[in-house]
């Protein structure tokens, strides 16, 4: 019994091995070197816009991402509003533009740790649900197809971290991801969103779309708190995967470089 054991211990750290192998043509870099960080996620996200599934880093192009509850007011007075994201895809990632990376020291508990990016436009698609009242008008009960487009999405991402070890290995865990995000523009549409009106519901729409920075100021936290499992659904497989040393040069790599 003890052998059988042994071989699957044995199994089980060669498939740990061979699933941890970072890809030879993406360059590593020295702790800490930014500009080097910087050029290196490029390069990744433009010769892997499916992501790498030995690695468990998923697709950028296609992302799904989990139901969402935007708005929940109490369902009390004149005026109240409802609104559920549901089943919604994110297309648009593969082209994001990586700016800055500031941090990840050997100690990257250390020093803050940035990633700055930008992305032409990201689009959200799927379904909502959307109910309410509003004071001079019927109740909405509705839910369709939706869109959303971001135009010129910049988001800064500001990290907190700890190590753990595993085998022996240092593995970086994210505990807090604060996002920040500007846009130049939100486009809107929620199909059907008066069932019984199709002009109404481009009238809505249409409100929407000319008052978006009104709606953006409104929505932003939750949005934000959206964006952070997001992010995170893209970045912390990599790191629980892939242990923190080896995504960087080794000592004696340097010196032969
Ligand atoms: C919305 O908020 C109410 C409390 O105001 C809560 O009872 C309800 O479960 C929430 N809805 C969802 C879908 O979470
Ligand atoms: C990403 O960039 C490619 C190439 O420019 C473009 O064809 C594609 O539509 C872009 N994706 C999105 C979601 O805009």
């Amino acid at each position: 019994m003890h052998y059988i054991a042994y071989l699957l211990v044995s199994l089980q750290l060669y498939a740990g091995v061979y699933c941890q192998s970072f890809p030879a043509d993406l360059k590593k870099c020295k702790y800490g070197d930014g500009p080097c960080l910087t050029a290196t996620a490029n390069d990744l996200l433009k010769k892997y816009p499916k992501g790498i599934p030995e690695l468990n880093i998923k697709p950028f192009d296609v992302l799904p991402v989990r139901d969402w509850l935007l708005v929940n007011d109490s369902q009390v007075g004149g005026a109240w509003y409802f609104f559920e994201l549901l089943n919604q895809i994110n297309y648009g990632f593969e082209n994001t533009t990586i700016t800055e990376i500031r941090g990840f020291d050997r100690d990257p508990t250390a020093t803050k740790i940035e990633i700055h990016g930008k992305i032409p436009r990201l689009i959200y698609k799927g379904d909502y649900l959307a109910k309410g009242r509003m004071l001079w008008f019927v109740d909405i009960n509705s839910h369709g197809t939706s869109e959303s487009d971001f135009l010129n999405f910049q988001f800064d991402i500001t990290l907190k971290v700890r190590l753990e070890y595993r085998n022996n290995k240092r593995y970086l865990k994210i505990y807090e991801l604060v996002p920040n995000i500007r846009l130049d523009r939100w486009i809107m549409w929620l199909d059907n969103f008066f069932p019984d009106n199709f002009d109404l519901t481009i009238a809505i729409n249409n409100l929407f779309n000319r008052n978006w920075v009104e709606f953006w100021n409104e929505l932003e936290p939750g949005i934000l708190r959206l964006f952070e499992t997001v992010f995170r659904s893209m970045i912390d497989d990599l790191f629980d995967n892939v242990a923190y040393d080896d995504l960087f040069l080794a000592e004696s790599q340097i010196e032969s470089a």
